[in-house]
């Protein structure tokens, strides 16, 4: 594993272990049918009509994978270097007997057979732990089966250009949308070292892997919004998340 991303999964190590603290407002949560937006649900309806089987990669907390399950997913593998967060995901998945099983690995090199999901899941602060963009969308496209589906609902490549000053956006002055990597420093993952693809690099990524685009959008509701901010870069006149589903092509086609 490169250093960086052993430091990075050191951070991300301890920062799950909001997850065991959070236990059982977490297992709350998932018996209220877990965290799948109404944007989501909506856009993946056709695809988890038919009970695919899905790869989560970089599952967190895991909450997803229920709402994926009550919308029609038959199972969901969830991939994540955490030990922590995949082992407070399996126990909670146990407990309320889901087709939910976590594997500890790092994101690209996925132990898994190629052509194993019908699905791949990601996003939500995902892309930005990512080293190598290129890697990410290749491995990504090689667990789908033909015909299958990549998706994702992440942070739009913009976000760590916003301020959260709470009367007016402003952008930082130590960012820019084109520098390659900054280190966090807000939780959960203070400290780790986040990487930046634009987003022109990370559809160029998707469609180099061999996938097709079926869609893209951009919005300005944020997937996360920490305890007590109030940013006014969330008030609708910049893009703070992006969609993207893609479709690898079917036998033939
Ligand atoms: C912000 S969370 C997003 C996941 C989920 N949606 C959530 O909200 O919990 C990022 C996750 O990526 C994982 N992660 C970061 N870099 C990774 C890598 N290279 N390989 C596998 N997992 C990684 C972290 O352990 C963390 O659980």
């Amino acid at each position: 594993m490169d250093l960086q991303v052993q430091r990075n999964r050191t951070v991300w190590e301890r920062a799950s272990y909001k997850h065991v603290r959070e236990y059982d407002d977490l297992l709350r949560q998932a018996r209220e049918g877990g965290s799948l937006f109404g944007r989501e649900r909506d856009r993946l309806t056709d695809v988890l009509r038919p009970g695919p089987a899905v790869v989560h990669l970089q599952s967190g907390h895991g909450l997803e994978d229920v709402g994926l399950l009550r919308a029609g997913a038959r199972s969901v593998v969830g991939v994540d270097f955490s030990r922590v967060a995949t082992g407070a995901a399996q126990r909670r998945a146990d407990e309320l007997d889901l087709a939910c099983r976590y594997l500890v690995a790092e994101v690209p090199g996925v132990p898994l057979a190629d052509g194993c999901a019908d699905l791949v899941y990601t996003g939500k602060g995902a892309l930005i732990w990512m080293r190598d963009i290129q890697a990410w969308a290749r491995d990504a496209a090689r667990l789908l089966r033909p015909g299958g589906h990549l998706f994702v609902y992440e942070s739009h490549p913009a976000v760590p250009l916003w301020n959260w000053d709470p009367d007016e956006p402003r952008v930082r002055a130590d960012r820019s949308y084109f520098a390659r990597s900054f280190v966090n420093d807000s939780f959960p993952a203070d400290g780790a070292v986040e990487w930046q693809w634009t987003l022109g690099e990370i559809v160029t990524a998707v469609v180099s892997a061999g996938l097709r685009l079926v869609h893209l959008s951009e919005h300005a509701e944020p997937f996360w919004r920490p305890e007590g901010a109030e940013a006014a870069a969330w008030q609708g006149r910049l893009p703070n998340t992006f969609m993207l589903l893609a479709r690898l092509p079917g036998e033939g086609e």
